[in-house]
């Protein structure tokens, strides 16, 4: 699983503008005014994003990887995520929408003459087997879930987007959870194409063995939660939980409502729906599955196991790249994509169980775990502290497996994604664990 064979140039290009195609896509029905504002103060404008997927390109595949920036210090800085947090981000002086296209499409053409003559075969880590190309195209894709949650977050109106794609239905698994015999399994990847600095290395973990939900816990078993008086019971919350959502009023998770008692409703995009209730429950906090899997008498799986139950072959002895095998993602296999703009009723996708019989891991919604984020073992940072080192710590809480708004790029069973544990915007969901 470690190399995906040798990287051509033809095939970057054409990721490259594919992946750009993608973010015209997302960004062509929203309004100038929409673009601008701060819709939520945890998330960017739009607008930021749009420049600052621009300006990484020309960061990392002209300075960094071929000695070649074109604008000034300025408009670095002002796409400098680390310099700027997201509150600051609507007061800079950013690039407008017509000025950023401008900008991206000259960053690419100067990318693309480079293109032809990088030594993707040599010693150079950053360009070796066309890593940086890979993280850009990744990044890009990053930025195009997170302008999904600002589209999501729009007040008013809303984004009201067309899906691409109908779903399959799903299929009940009440309460089913696979048994995952103890043993050594190897977490992580040696792969310097296609993984980022924190999912190496590979190394061996050995874990006692654990059942875990055949599914992510769906909107109907949340409502169970809820209605049984899940967020008055102190008990069930981690205190700090507790703290957040009493001073924050939190009953339901973000976007549901009760038109009348016991009828659940919630807002999707500027659509207002009935909550289909096969379908996996989706923003909420950890916190709040957290206080979910203590009610049903479990716990959130650690990581490891979620991604041992992920990848691990038993009868081989080997990691698979997907819960399915090696093969890339395909609609029969994974919800992802952004193309349903939703997440698909749970069991939709049989052929993307894993080798022990778990469904749903890759795509619908993101998946809590109980880990904060650390560093694995001899990890080294790469290319640079402030994509994963910086926030190594207790302060985040890992998240597994991607979810619709996910593209197939950016996401395999070594992927790790973070956020703070209060944090409802994210496409993010769970499925419980337990002892065994
Ligand atoms: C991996 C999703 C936590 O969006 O903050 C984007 C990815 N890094 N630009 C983020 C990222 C730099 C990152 N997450
Ligand atoms: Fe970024």
């Amino acid at each position: 699983m470690e190399t995906r064979g040798a990287v051509s140039r033809d095939v970057l290009a054409g990721k490259l503008e594919e992946a750009r195609e993608r973010t015209r896509l997302l960004l062509e029905p929203v309004n100038d005014e929409d673009l601008k504002t701060q819709h939520d103060q945890i998330m960017s404008p739009l607008i930021w994003d749009y420049g600052h997927i621009g300006n990484y390109e020309e960061l990392w595949l002209l300075q960094k990887a071929h000695g070649k920036g074109l604008s000034d210090r300025e408009l670095y800085d002002m796409y400098d995520a680390s310099l700027h947090p997201r509150e600051e981000r609507p007061s800079l002086n950013l690039l407008d929408r017509d000025d950023a296209t401008l900008y991206l499409d000259a960053i690419r053409k100067a990318v693309l003459e480079t293109l032809k003559d990088a030594d993707l075969a040599g010693d150079d880590p950053l360009l070796a087997d066309g890593f940086v190309y890979n993280m850009i195209l990744q990044h890009e894709a990053q930025h195009n879930e997170t302008m999904l949650q600002t589209l999501q977050l729009i007040k008013g109106d809303g984004y009201k987007p067309e899906a691409r794609i109908d779903l399959p239905s799903g299929r009940a698994t009440e309460d089913e959870m696979v048994h995952v015999p103890g043993g050594e399994f190897v977490m992580g990847t040696d792969d310097h194409a296609q993984a980022l600095d924190n999912e190496r290395n590979a190394h061996v973990v050995d874990l006692p063995g654990f059942y875990i939900d055949a599914t992510p816990v769906t909107n109907e078993a949340f409502v169970r939660f809820v209605e049984d008086g899940g967020y008055e019971r102190r008990d069930l919350w981690d205190e700090k939980g507790w703290e957040y959502i009493k001073s924050e009023y939190i009953t339901a998770p973000k976007h549901w409502y009760q038109p009348e008692p016991h009828s659940w409703w919630t807002e999707c995009f500027g659509f207002d729906e009935p909550l289909n209730l096969s379908a996996p429950v989706v923003h909420v906090s950890w916190y709040e599955a957290d206080a979910y899997a203590r009610w049903a008498g479990k716990r959130l799986p650690t990581e490891e196991e979620w991604e041992k139950a992920a990848s691990w072959d038993p009868e081989k002895g080997i990691k698979r790249l997907y819960p399915w095998g090696d093969e890339e993602p395909t609609r029969k296999l994974a919800n992802l994509d952004q193309l349903a703009f939703r997440a698909a009723e749970v069991g939709a996708h049989p052929k993307g169980a894993s080798a022990y019989g778990v469904l749903g891991m890759i795509g619908d919604v993101w998946e809590w775990t109980a880990s904060s984020f650390y560093a694995y073992p001899d990890f080294e940072s790469f290319p640079y502290r402030e994509y994963s080192e910086i926030f190594f710590g207790l302060d985040y809480r890992v998240l597994r497996g991607g979810s619709w708004a996910t593209r197939p790029a950016a996401i395999r069973n070594t992927f790790r994604n973070w956020d703070h544990p209060i944090r409802r915007q994210l496409f993010a969901g769970f499925r419980c664990a337990c002892d065994g």
